[in-house]
């Protein structure tokens, strides 16, 4: 069962009409919410980015967090899986002309559906996975989780067709974040994350990884991160609430450092599986917030 403007029903019997902006310009948001043990996990900070998102791109907020909350609850409950991933999106909804303007009665389309969340295999994790570089060819405002993915879908193709999972973005000779992820380098023992702004996602994964890195005591500096320190990088990180974290030791047919996951990995994997554990456990309460 999905949700679409107010109603629960199943997927096939879902249908959105063709002037809706969402198929014609992308003219959209949305947010894409892990859950573990039927628990979604970090639920506040996904309805914070998804209220942003709303606001860069001049869109009320149809739902309340409240709202949002039951809505979602629901959805969990009559999905398949203990483990799911929850997307939502929300665009400016249809007209009877096509037209770049706004509509002037706006009434959004919103769709809410569950899916099972396929974490990344073990050997993933452990033998690491292999990404290749493109120039950041996106607009300006990557801050935003729009629906308007052309640009990430093309660059993502670059990684697929060259047998590798990721593609990094560099913009003006800096590391701004993957095609569908936040990056993160490791050199001499210091993390090393681009600053958020609105050249990348603010990725809630990303907040988790610092959190965690801040609460073991792993050094990391929150700063511009050159392109050639990625490619001098002792470990490269790809994180996101599908793929969690994974390690990247091969970047354009190159080794990354030692070209296996570094030993900083390895940790920061352990307390994010740990970090899971926690939130999961009954009665934890928090919904995978600030410290689980
Ligand atoms: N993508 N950067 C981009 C461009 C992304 O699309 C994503 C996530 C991230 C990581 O954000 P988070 O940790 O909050 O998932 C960074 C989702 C998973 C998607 O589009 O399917």
């Amino acid at each position: 069962m999905i949700y679409l403007n107010g109603e629960f029903m199943p997927l096939v019997d879902a249908k959105v009409p063709v002037m809706d902006r969402g198929f014609l310009f992308g003219d959209g948001v949305y947010e894409v919410i892990p859950v573990y043990a039927r628990r979604p996990f970090r639920l506040a900070e996904h309805l914070q980015r998804l209220e942003r998102s709303l606001n860069g791109i001049r869109l009320a907020n149809p739902h309340s967090v409240a709202e949002w909350t039951t809505l979602i609850g629901k959805i969990i409950d009559v999905a398949a899986g203990e483990d799911q991933q929850v997307y939502l999106q929300i665009t400016r909804g249809s007209d009877s002309k096509r037209n770049h303007a706004f509509p002037k009665v706006i009434a959004p389309t919103v769709f809410v559906m569950s899916e099972v969340l396929v974490t990344p295999p073990a050997d993933q994790s452990e033998l690491g996975i292999s990404a290749v570089s493109s120039v950041d060819n996106r607009w300006l405002r990557c801050d935003l989780k729009s629906t308007s993915l052309l640009a990430n879908c093309l660059l993502r193709q670059l990684a697929v067709e060259a047998g590798c999972a990721e593609t990094v973005l560099f913009r003006d000779g800096f590391l701004t974040e993957g095609s569908a992820s936040n990056i993160f380098v490791v050199k001499n023992n210091v993390l090393l994350a681009p600053q958020k702004n609105h050249l990348m996602l603010p990725g809630v994964t990303y907040d988790v990884v610092l959190e965690l890195a801040a609460a073991h005591g792993l050094r990391y500096q929150v700063r511009d991160v050159l392109e050639a320190e990625v490619r001098l990088a002792d470990e490269l990180w790809m994180t996101s609430s599908t793929k969690e974290v994974l390690p990247i030791v091969n970047l354009d047919g190159r080794p990354v450092g030692s070209g296996k996951p570094g030993p900083l990995f390895a940790d920061m994997f352990g307390w994010y599986q740990e970090f899971k554990r926690a939130v999961m456990r009954p009665g934890a309460g928090s919904l995978g917030g600030q410290g689980g």
